[in-house]
């Protein structure tokens, strides 16, 4: 099924539950009733601002990106309502009388119980003070005023979803999740992209029937393929041209940075082949380790061809996106010149074709969503 922006945080929040943990199998049955438990389990935004205006701008906007929206005019009256309420995160405004947005925020950051809620501070533009005085305090993101509507969506979505599946990580597995985010943000080329390969990896894992074991690795994968690139310059990262033979090597060395950083942890063990071997070629042409044929991990094959498919048909600086079409033409030129598992190519193909006939057949406004989104879940 394709899904728009709306209903797209819920099939990764529950898909993050389902995989994150491989004891929670029990809990991973999908079931209309589950799709309306989650409904009602929309996530929850606190907005502390003592400015009525600003806050009804942020409640009118969250509202309508389908969030239940709680609010509160002091710090004292915001600290309340988090205990009461619960919520996924908050907008706290900087200055307000009494308590400001500061303290709040290091009061929550200090309480256990609440420690883990994304705290995004609001503030005026260009306020470099504020900003620093922001991180500080714990914050985890900050908004200008006048709020842009596109950007508040973007951090909401990415700070909830990630609370939400901090809540299911240990201490550890959070940190790396965390680091991965980090790059994400610091390559703007890639956007979603992330996002959509973990949603992508869970479809197309349950299309060719892999164990759920596999599908959770490959939609860890997803997040944390990349992690490497922490470890690689922005003057080779962010570079738009092509690379010289040096900066190709630096680049190369992102898979196995990437391998040291998540070794340490059991539970990355089945995503260590993705993160190593995502970039070998089925004719022995790839790195890091040049692997040929059925030597290259079977995740690691399945992984890379959803990487490629969605930097295809992503928009980049130095490229439009495809069409569907176009991506599977390139991606079977690729085949013939040997570089990916023809049998492998040949399911995908057949995949995307079928979630492309499920979505000419759904209803005109799924039609319209998914344009907002190309990932399935
Ligand atoms: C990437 O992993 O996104 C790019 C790596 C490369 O250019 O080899
Ligand atoms: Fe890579």
């Amino acid at each position: 099924m394709l899904f728009g922006e709306h209903t797209q945080w819920l099939c990764l929040r529950k898909t993050m539950l389902d995989f994150s943990d491989t004891s929670s199998l029990s809990r991973s049955g999908t079931s209309s009733s589950d799709l309306i438990a989650l409904d009602s389990d929309r996530p929850k935004i606190l907005v502390i601002d003592d400015h009525s205006s600003s806050r009804m701008t942020a409640v009118a906007l969250l509202s309508v990106e389908g969030y239940e929206v709680l609010e509160a005019d002091s710090g004292p009256a915001g600290l309340k309502r988090v205990v009461e309420g619960n919520p996924d995160l908050i907008l706290l405004d900087v200055m307000m009388p009494g308590m400001d947005g500061f303290e709040v925020c290091q009061r929550l950051k200090e309480d256990e119980q609440t420690r883990l809620i994304p705290v995004v501070f609001i503030t005026a533009l260009n306020d470099r003070r504020s900003r620093i005085m922001g991180i500080e305090a714990g914050g985890d993101d900050f908004l200008s005023k006048p709020f842009d509507r596109l950007e508040l969506s973007a951090r909401v979505k990415s700070l909830v979803r990630q609370k939400r599946l901090n809540e299911d990580l240990d201490h550890a597995e959070q940190v790396l999740f965390s680091i991965a985010r980090a790059v994400e943000s610091r390559d703007p080329n890639t956007g979603d992209h992330c996002e959509r390969l973990v949603s992508m990896g869970k479809a197309f894992g349950e299309y060719i029937q892999l164990p759920r074991t596999d599908i959770r690795n490959l939609m860890w994968g997803g997040y944390l393929h990349d992690i490497g690139k922490v470890g690689i310059p922005d003057a080779v990262l962010l570079k738009k041209g092509s690379f010289t033979p040096e900066e190709r090597e630096i680049m190369i060395l992102h898979v196995t940075i990437g391998e040291k950083i998540c070794k340490p942890l059991r539970t990355m063990h089945g995503v260590m082949p993705i993160i190593r071997h995502h970039h070998e070629r089925w004719d022995g042409s790839g790195y890091p380790d040049g692997l040929a044929g059925n030597a290259i991990p079977y995740l690691a094959q399945v992984f890379q061809i959803i990487d490629i498919y969605d930097a295809l048909t992503s928009e980049r600086p130095y490229k439009r996106a495809f069409t569907p079409e176009e991506a599977l033409e390139i991606i079977a030129q690729e085949t013939e010149k040997g570089w990916r598992n023809p049998k492998l190519v040949q399911q995908f193909t057949d995949f995307i074709k079928s979630a492309q006939m499920e979505e000419t057949s759904a209803s005109p406004l799924n039609a319209e969503r998914s344009a907002f989104s190309s990932a399935e879940c």
